[in-house]
């Protein structure tokens, strides 16, 4: 049973802790209610919010990036997904790119869990009509708005949504990237990524990313695995796509026919 006074405690002490203060407060409310029903004991449902934080969130970040005095390709180093791009960026937004259509073109493009990603902004900036991105920690957040003023991206612009609570206007913008979030997903809530993904389907285009690799190197198979679970999540939507293969990372375009679902 939902419990108000015990969820607002556990918020508090999550707060105050340097690990988690800086998560978005509508992501610890929906995580802390989940628990608050799965639990009895305060001490069990704090542990469980914890570890659930840390996979959606911890495993990837490197505590307390000092933004103000790193440059921004440490900045990209400091969290897994972008560190991992540093060797072919170029390569990455060249190709998709190329597959979304004509040179020079720009788009209207929403970063869905953007992570720092942001950061790689100069990489593609000449492609951008209008960018906007959001994820889950605030302080980031804060920081790739300040990133975007200084730049003069003045068309670029960051908050703070979880895909899980928040609705998100995709339907505003062309293109979706959903930068290697849906298996992340996936592990918060089984069915999440469907949810997503068919959102995030309103837009006409939807660049989905997965590892190729996993954190230590190895590759075990997960470019099938992970292309198999993305058919499973496209089966009753009528698409096309074209996939592009980086060194740790496998790209999906994927373009919605008209006449949506089959
Ligand atoms: C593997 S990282 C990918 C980051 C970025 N898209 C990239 O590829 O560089 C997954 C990201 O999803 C974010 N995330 C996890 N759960 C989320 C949720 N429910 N809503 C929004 N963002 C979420 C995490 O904070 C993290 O930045």
């Amino acid at each position: 049973m939902s419990d108000p006074v015990l969820e607002e405690r556990i918020l508090q002490r999550l707060m105050d802790s340097g690990k988690y203060s800086n998560v978005y407060e509508g992501t610890l409310r929906k995580i802390i209610s989940t628990m608050t029903l799965r639990f009895k004991k305060e001490k069990e449902i704090e542990k469980n919010v914890r570890k659930k934080l840390h996979q959606i969130y911890g495993a990837y970040q490197v505590l307390s990036i000092k933004y103000q005095v790193l440059g921004i390709d440490d900045i990209l180093k400091s969290h897994v997904s972008t560190a991992e791009r540093m060797g072919f960026y170029e390569e990455f937004y060249g190709k998709i790119f190329a597959v979304l259509g004509e040179p020079g073109k720009k788009y209207k493009i929403y970063d869905a869990a953007c992570g720092l990603n942001p950061f790689s902004a100069f990489y593609f900036k000449e492609r951008v009509e209008l960018y906007h991105c959001s994820d889950i920690d605030v302080e980031a957040n804060k920081e790739i708005n300040r990133f975007f003023t200084e730049n003069g991206l003045s068309n670029f612009s960051s908050s703070n949504r979880d895909l899980m609570v928040d609705e998100i206007p995709f339907s505003d913008y062309d293109v979706v990237f959903l930068f290697k979030t849906l298996s992340c997903i996936e592990r918060q809530e089984k069915g999440s990524a469907k949810k997503i993904l068919h959102n995030a389907l309103v837009a006409p285009v939807v660049v989905v990313s997965f590892p190729s690799k996993s954190i230590g190197g190895k590759e075990k198979g997960m470019v099938e695995n992970y292309s198999n679970f993305l058919e499973e999540l496209l089966v009753d939507i009528s698409h096309t796509k074209t996939v592009l293969h980086f060194p740790t990372e496998a790209v999906y375009v994927i373009f919605k026919s008209s006449g949506e679902s089959k």
